[in-house]
């Protein structure tokens, strides 16, 4: 039956095992079996089961086999670019004066809300197949470069339509990224807002289309007091908490992020250590960015080796933005786990494709053993290690798919 056939001809399979926190099973001269969207078995070729031995064969050609990457943070949708900022900060000005005078966010806020629905598509949908290429299957994408309401339904319009033509995400709605200028400064009323009109109005116009809510709890933004109340807000219509927290200052955000049950907290390159244990305690998935920080220039890098000796699942993900990380690299990412936050090469692996597909609530997705989506990378690689290794190289995966 053509829904069933055995990958076959493969150097090796490297994939977490969702039953054991990082664990990574590595699987030379390896076969796996599908069975519709779905995978069915994984194992060395020597032991496929006696049941597949007839199913069509797929010739993995030599090449290693892994699960798709998920991206758990990206700010997928925005209009216009922030090349022009950047080069000032080549010229010696900081990301925190740049948005006090009014630019950063704001500078992509102007040009969202100048942008159309069909805009906003073709631009993500460029994005979308980017990420793709470089082996991303499923994503988490905000809106927040709105920070009003029309433009927030415009935003989650077309990640509408993105969904309708196929692609694979999680949306959150962000309109608390920044406190929006018709607020002159005003946190309180910006949260109240966002809490009492914009969010219920964004589900109401947009049914079904985002699972998550997150707002900048940052000192200057939101304090960790107005974040809650928003929070709790998009508790009420059914939207899980994902916290910008602790990026660019303590703020509380991790500990904002473990009392609310959030499915994650992200950033975090000023965390406390109270917050890291109250983050494991409560299952809350640190979202660790460090493409940020190497593109803001900072030497904060985000505690991962105390957090997963806290006992936290660490995740990873590009932040993919204008301002503060241009990225849709997953690879660059891992490079950066390895080499910086000083993850192992299988922590890094696991936290950008198990750990970040936990965060969104995806149990088969981020690893391939059985009942996982059968979205299959396959790499030309000796071993898998060298995509960090060889660490200019531009890898491209080719895929199998669902
Ligand atoms: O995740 N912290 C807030 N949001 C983004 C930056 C957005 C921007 O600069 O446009 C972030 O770093
Ligand atoms: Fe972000």
């Amino acid at each position: 039956m053509s829904d069933r056939r055995v990958l076959v001809n493969l150097r090796g399979l490297l994939t977490p095992d969702p039953a054991r926190t990082w664990a990574v099973d590595r699987i030379p001269d390896a076969a796996l079996a599908l069975q519709g969207d779905r995978v069915a078995w994984l194992g060395r070729a020597a032991d496929l089961p006696a049941g597949w031995k007839d199913a069509p064969r797929v010739d993995g050609g030599g090449s290693w086999a892994s699960p798709g990457f998920v991206d758990p943070h990206t700010h997928l949708l925005f209009g216009g670019d922030r090349s022009g900022e950047f080069n000032r900060r080549l010229h010696g000005a900081t990301y925190q004066q740049i948005a006090a005078e009014g630019g950063g966010i704001r500078e992509t806020v102007r040009a969202t809300r100048a942008a159309s629905v069909e805009a906003l598509v073709a631009a993500g949908e460029a994005r979308l197949r980017a990420f793709r290429e470089r082996g991303v299957v499923h994503l988490e994408v905000k809106t927040g470069y709105g920070l009003e309401l029309e433009a927030e339904s415009r935003l989650t319009a077309a990640y509408a339509e993105l969904r309708r033509r196929g692609w694979s995400f999680d949306v959150t709605l962000l309109p608390a990224h920044d406190l929006a200028p018709e607020f002159g400064g005003d946190a309180e009323a910006n949260a109240r807002a966002v809490a009492e009109d914009w969010l219920p109005e964004l589900v109401r116009r947009h049914p079904g289309v985002a699972a998550f809510c997150d707002v900048f709890v940052e000192t200057g933004v939101y304090t960790a007091d107005l974040g809650r109340r928003i929070f709790e807000a998009g508790r009420r219509l059914g939207l899980r908490p994902r916290v910008h927290a602790d990026e660019l200052s303590w703020t509380g955000g991790a500990e904002l992020a473990a009392e609310l049950g959030a499915a994650s907290a992200d950033h975090l390159m000023f965390c406390s250590e109270a917050g890291m244990k109250a983050m494991a305690a409560a299952d809350v998935t640190p979202v660790l960015l460090p493409g940020t920080t190497l593109f803001l220039g900072m030497r904060d890098w985000a505690p991962a080796r105390k957090m997963i000796e806290a006992g936290c699942r660490v995740a990873l993900a590009t932040d993919f933005n204008p301002g503060s990380c241009p990225c849709l690299d997953p690879l660059t990412i891992l490079r950066l786990g390895c080499l910086q936050l000083r993850m192992t090469f299988e922590e890094a692996f696991t936290a950008m494709t198990l750990h970040a597909a936990r965060s969104l609530g995806r149990a088969d997705l981020g690893h391939l053993h059985p009942g996982a989506r059968a979205d299959v990378l396959l790499w030309d690689v000796g071993e898998m290690l060298e995509m960090v290794y060889w660490v200019g190289e531009p890898y491209r995966p080719r895929f199998i798919q669902a």
